[in-house]
């Protein structure tokens, strides 16, 4: 179903601070996933590319969980030094170092009952991981200094966006630990590789601005949307997050367009009048992005010569009208242009 923009739906899950959204097939299996692994205790490891929405993924399992009444723990284990991550995770008695003035309950006595996330858990040292490992074992934490152990009851979920069956190998994390962690993976594609969600998350954070400001709508142009779903966002959903911030500042008289994108967005400059080169440069090509773009600006050419009717946009493409179809759900192209009352409906399904 589409929303008034003309955008689709965005499908999300309902943690309302930190929503999933996304209706790639890719991100239907993981929010299945998640319900399933949210039903059970069991450790997850999430890993993907940076911005891809690992804590996303954490706080909707949690918030999911019959523990959701509980405590949710962040802790970053790269942003921790590494002397203090132990006494911060399982805490401290008295005097336990120096600087240890009094005792300390440490995170995982702060997430007791609820859920403690371990982001960058590739980070974290040798020595605190054989630690973890007999948390996880014994479901209890034993404090700097201290010769009893506390029992807690926390679920750990960790993450990162490492390749830690390398680290493995190099031996710079555990294998048993690994193994331990790894007894639910789930890995969260790349958003260049699940671009139908990106006209998706586009809406998504267009509404969350339009809540922030209210009266104010932004549209964006066709030919900007191709760009932005043509870019391979190394970022990820981050990254297109705070291009879509600094879009609608740019964005004059609320239209999003496509001379308001950076130029790392631009289509290849080597390649303009929608002609591929004629010859293959030694310093080569990429392909795929040049059929994307060809597929993109053929589409809309088509669409503006027929003035938006697919059927005949369809037939200048020598397209069968469901290939056409495919194309520009694939694209997001349609979605981007709501439709104008005087432009008539062609007959027969769309
Ligand atoms: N599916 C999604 N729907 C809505 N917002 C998302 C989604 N995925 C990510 N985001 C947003 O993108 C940003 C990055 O997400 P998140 O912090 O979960 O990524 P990450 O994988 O933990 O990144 P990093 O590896 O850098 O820690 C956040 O602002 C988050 O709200
Ligand atoms: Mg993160």
């Amino acid at each position: 179903m589409a929303t008034e923009n003309g955008l689709p739906e965005t499908g999300q899950a309902e943690t309302a601070d930190y929503p999933l959204v996304g209706q790639h097939p890719s991100i239907v299996k993981l929010r299945e996933l998640i319900d399933k692994v949210a039903a059970t205790d069991v450790t997850v490891l999430i890993t993907g590319e940076s911005g891809v929405g690992k804590e996303v993924v954490a706080r909707t399992i949690h918030a999911r969980a019959s523990r959701r009444n509980g405590p949710f723990v962040p802790v970053n284990c790269a942003a921790i030094p590494h002397e203090l991550l132990e006494s911060e995770m399982f805490g401290h008695e008295r005097g336990a170092f120096s600087g240890a003035a009094g005792a300390r309950g440490g995170l995982f006595l702060t997430a007791n009952g609820g859920t403690i996330f371990l982001d960058e858990i590739g980070e974290m040292p040798l020595a605190l991981q054989a630690k973890l490992l007999r948390v996880l074992e014994d479901g209890a934490v034993r404090p700097v200094g201290a010769d009893r152990w506390t029992p807690v009851n926390v679920r750990v979920i960790a993450a990162s966006n490492t390749d830690l069956p390398a680290a493995v190998k190099k031996g710079a994390f555990r294998e048993d630990l690994f193994y331990r962690l790894q007894v639910l993976p789930i890995v969260i594609p790349p958003l260049r590789e699940r671009r139908s969600d990106i006209p998706i998350l586009i809406e998504h954070f267009l509404a969350r601005m339009r809540a922030r400001m209210p009266g104010r709508t932004w549209t964006v142009s066709r030919e900007a949307m191709v760009q932005l779903w043509s870019y391979d966002w190394p970022g990820n959903v981050r990254e297109l997050e705070h291009m879509i911030e600094r879009l609608v500042i740019l964005s004059e008289n609320g239209e999003i367009h496509a001379g308001l994108l950076p130029p790392n967005l631009a289509p290849d400059t080597r390649w303009t009048d929608a002609r591929p080169p004629a010859e293959l440069s030694a310093s080569g090509i990429n392909l795929t992005a040049l059929v994307r773009e060809l597929e993109g600006r053929m589409i809309n050419e088509a669409l503006k010569q027929t003035g938006g009717n697919k059927q005949a946009a369809a037939r200048l493409l020598g397209l069968k009208r469901t290939t056409f179809a495919a194309k520009l759900r694939r694209c997001g192209v349609i979605a981007v242009e709501p439709r104008r009352a005087d432009q008539r409906q062609p007959k027969g399904p769309a």
